[in-house]
């Protein structure tokens, strides 16, 4: 069996670091005031399977790519390289041995977990934090403005904003609601929502590991989204919350035995939801006249639409969401009207349901034009007031 000294050593060897034996109690670096940079070389020997991943994801090529675009100068570096941090005698890109330097290029596992130098020697647990802080240096700047943007969106506060507004904010809520919640290993039951940090951060979305989604997802983009954004099988008689992804889907609103209910185009859009509340506007970094990479607001924006609609100009694209706007006062008021008794009956329960629900979707017809539509008029059919 390895010993942990004789393990070190090993890692030493594949360093090229020179040891000091102390004494035989133990070994030190050559300068054991400085923890090191050891690079993912180091890591992949007890890590593997992380490694393997994070070896077909972009980070990993983040130095070739840089120095493919021909624009490569200094300043670029820091985001594409790991420890280059001003201080050469703990290792890392700017080791003035351009041997050590070598391993140092790329978004490496060190480029968020910290320096590894002390932990090979203890296994105490490298930090793993889940805050978008992690990720806000190099997702930065006019090129890629990602952090910037997904600051002022509303999954950045979606834990600060409902812990301070909302009375009924419970520890249950924070499983679409935070990060450091979504990702604990285990939440002492004691706990309250002010034991948490973090809202909706990148690493929700976006596997640091994994490459085998596009982009790094953890899911494609319907499925991801969905998992929050989903009435979560409410019916009649229930309030449906956030029902963004089944409005969009067809599904979940209450649907009248004998009729027929079809979908809009919008249904069948290939990006989903990142369609619309992600677009990204044009720059150039490289002269190649690639896309911007951002859209992180979540904003749904008029560009988007125009992309497939051209003459649109205003979200109320052919005066669908006056429409419904107007079909859904039509049944509030009809729904205002009822008496008593009418209030006890399944009509009732089945029209209040679909007008929070179409309500709830926020959206005011887009998401699904047809079927939220579809749902208003069946609605009104179906129930009447009693009448003196
Ligand atoms: C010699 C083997 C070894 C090497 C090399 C190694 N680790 Fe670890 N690592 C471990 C062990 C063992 C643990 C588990 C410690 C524990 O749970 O107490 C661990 C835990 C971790 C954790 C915490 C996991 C958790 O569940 O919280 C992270 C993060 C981590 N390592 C990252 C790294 C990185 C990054 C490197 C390279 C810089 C690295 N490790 C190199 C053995 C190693
Ligand atoms: C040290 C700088 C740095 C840090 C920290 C960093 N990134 Fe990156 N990231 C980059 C660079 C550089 C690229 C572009 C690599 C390339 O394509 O050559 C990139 C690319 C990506 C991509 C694009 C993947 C693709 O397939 O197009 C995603 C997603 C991403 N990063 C997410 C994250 C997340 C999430 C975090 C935080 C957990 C993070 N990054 C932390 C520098 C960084
Ligand atoms: C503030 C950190 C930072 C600096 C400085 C930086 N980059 Fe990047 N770079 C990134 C991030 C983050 C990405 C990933 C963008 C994304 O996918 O959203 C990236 C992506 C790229 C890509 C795209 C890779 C691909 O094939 O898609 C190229 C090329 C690139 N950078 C070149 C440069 C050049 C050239 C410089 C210096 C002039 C530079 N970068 C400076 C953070 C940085
Ligand atoms: C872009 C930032 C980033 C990079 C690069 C990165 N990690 Fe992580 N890592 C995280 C974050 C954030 C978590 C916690 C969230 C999670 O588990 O997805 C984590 C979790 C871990 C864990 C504990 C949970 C698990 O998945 O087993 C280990 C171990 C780990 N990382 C090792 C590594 C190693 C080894 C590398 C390099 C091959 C690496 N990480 C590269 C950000 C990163
Ligand atoms: C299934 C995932 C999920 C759960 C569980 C959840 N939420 Fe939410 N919540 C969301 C989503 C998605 C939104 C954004 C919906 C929108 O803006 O249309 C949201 C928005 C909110 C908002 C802000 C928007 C508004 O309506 O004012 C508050 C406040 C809120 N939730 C409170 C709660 C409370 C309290 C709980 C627990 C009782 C809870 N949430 C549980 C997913 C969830
Ligand atoms: C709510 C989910 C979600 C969160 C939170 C999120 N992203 Fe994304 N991100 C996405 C989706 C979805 C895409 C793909 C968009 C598309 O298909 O056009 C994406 C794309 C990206 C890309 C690649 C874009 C490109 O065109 O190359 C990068 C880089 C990225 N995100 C980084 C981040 C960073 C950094 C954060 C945190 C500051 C973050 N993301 C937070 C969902 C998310
Ligand atoms: C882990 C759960 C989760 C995931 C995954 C998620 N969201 Fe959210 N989203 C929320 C919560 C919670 C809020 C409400 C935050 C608040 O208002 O406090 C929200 C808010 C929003 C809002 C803003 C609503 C407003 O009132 O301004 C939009 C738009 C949105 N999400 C779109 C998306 C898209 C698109 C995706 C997929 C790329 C996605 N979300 C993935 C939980 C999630
Ligand atoms: C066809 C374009 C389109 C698609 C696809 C789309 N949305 Fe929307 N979404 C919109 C528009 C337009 C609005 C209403 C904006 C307004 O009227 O200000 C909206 C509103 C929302 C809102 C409420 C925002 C607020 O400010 O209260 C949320 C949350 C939301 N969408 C989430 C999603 C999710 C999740 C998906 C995927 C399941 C999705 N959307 C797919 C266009 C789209
Ligand atoms: C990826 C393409 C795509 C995007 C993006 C898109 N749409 Fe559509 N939309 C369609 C298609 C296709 C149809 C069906 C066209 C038809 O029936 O003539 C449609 C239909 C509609 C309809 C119904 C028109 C009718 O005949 O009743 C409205 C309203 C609409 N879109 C509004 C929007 C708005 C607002 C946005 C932006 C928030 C948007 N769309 C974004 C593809 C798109």
């Amino acid at each position: 069996m390895l010993t942990r000294l004789t393990l070190f050593l090993m890692i030493l060897a594949v360093l090229g670091i020179t040891v000091a034996c102390n004494g035989g109690d133990g070994v030190i670096p050559t300068d054991p005031t400085i923890a090191q940079f050891i690079s993912v070389d180091v890591c992949e020997g007890c890590h593997k399977s992380t490694a393997a991943e994070w070896a077909q994801t972009r980070h990993a090529f983040a130095l070739p790519d840089l120095l493919a675009s021909g624009h490569a100068g200094d300043h670029c570096l820091p985001c594409h390289t790991v420890g280059l941090d001003g201080n050469p005698a703990n290792s890392g890109y700017d080791d003035p041995d351009p041997t050590v330097a070598e391993r140092f290029g790329g978004v490496q596992c060190e480029g968020c977990h910290g320096l590894g130098g002390d932990h090979v020697v203890t296994f105490d647990p490298l930090p793993a934090n889940v805050g978008s802080g992690l990720c806000a240096d190099c997702h930065v700047g006019s090129h890629h403005p990602t952090y910037t943007e997904w600051e002022t969106s509303a999954h950045a506060t979606s834990l600060s904003g409902p812990r301070e507004t909302n009375s009924h904010f419970s520890l249950h809520c924070l499983e679409c609601h935070s990060a450091d919640y979504i990702f604990a290993d285990s939440v002492s039951e004691d706990s309250t929502p002010d034991d948490f940090q973090y809202g909706i951060s990148c690493v929700v979305c976006h596997d640091p590991h994994s490459g085998e989604n596009e982009y790094q997802l953890r899911a494609d983009v319907l499925t991801l989204c969905y998992e929050c954004h989903t009435s979560d099988g409410a019916s009649p008689g229930s309030s449906p919350h956030h029902p963004n992804g089944d409005v969009l889907q067809g599904q979940g609103g209450y649907e009248y035995p004998g009729e027929d209910y079809t979908n809009s185009a919008h249904s069948f859009i290939e990006d989903a939801c990142a369609a619309c509340h992600m677009w990204t506007s044009p720059f150039d970094a490289t002269g190649n006249g690639e896309d911007a990479i951002a859209g992180h607001t979540f904003l749904p924006l008029i560009e988007a639409c125009q992309e497939c609609h051209a003459s649109a100009t205003s979200f109320d694209f052919m005066g669908v969401q006056s429409t419904i706007i107007s079909l859904m006062a039509d049944l509030e008021a009809e729904l205002d009207l009822a008496t008593d008794d009418d209030k006890l009956t399944l009509s009732y329960e089945r029209a209040t349901f679909n007008l929070k629900f179409v309500d709830a979707d926020s959206s005011h017809g887009i998401h699904n034009p047809d079927y939220t539509m579809k749902l208003l008029m069946d609605s009104l059919n179906d129930f009447e007031p009693t009448t003196e």
